[in-house]
């Protein structure tokens, strides 16, 4: 399976560069290495507790939102143009090198 790099920043400011696969999820790639998200749901798009920003140059290389992210986003604290919730990101090698930011509501 194919390898897609990502950098995540974490709440301290300390970057994180983790290895994911193509097809997972970012918040699973995330979890899995042990940073602090909460990600309460599971993945299911339910609470917005897998929020991030995204580097505002590199949003454009992620599938846009469709309507259930965009309602849960609702839910999200200090939501930017850049918001997006990482259980709805769904990796791909044209992701390679992506860099998002734990946001606020997303600390366990
Ligand atoms: S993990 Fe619950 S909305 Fe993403």
């Amino acid at each position: 399976m194919q390898i897609v790099n990502v950098i995540v920043e974490d709440m301290e400011g300390v970057t994180h560069p983790l290895e994911g696969l193509a097809g997972w999820r970012l918040m699973e790639v995330i979890r899995d290495y042990g940073l602090p998200i909460k990600a309460e749901c599971g993945g299911a798009c339910a609470c917005a507790t897998c929020h991030i920003y995204v580097e505002p140059d590199d949003l454009e290389r992620l599938q846009p939102m469709n309507m259930e992210e965009i309602e849960r986003l609702d839910e999200a604290f200090e939501v930017k143009p850049n918001s997006r919730l990482a259980c709805q990101i769904i990796l791909d090698e044209s992701m390679e090198g992506l860099r998002v930011q734990l946001a606020a509501g997303s600390e366990p």
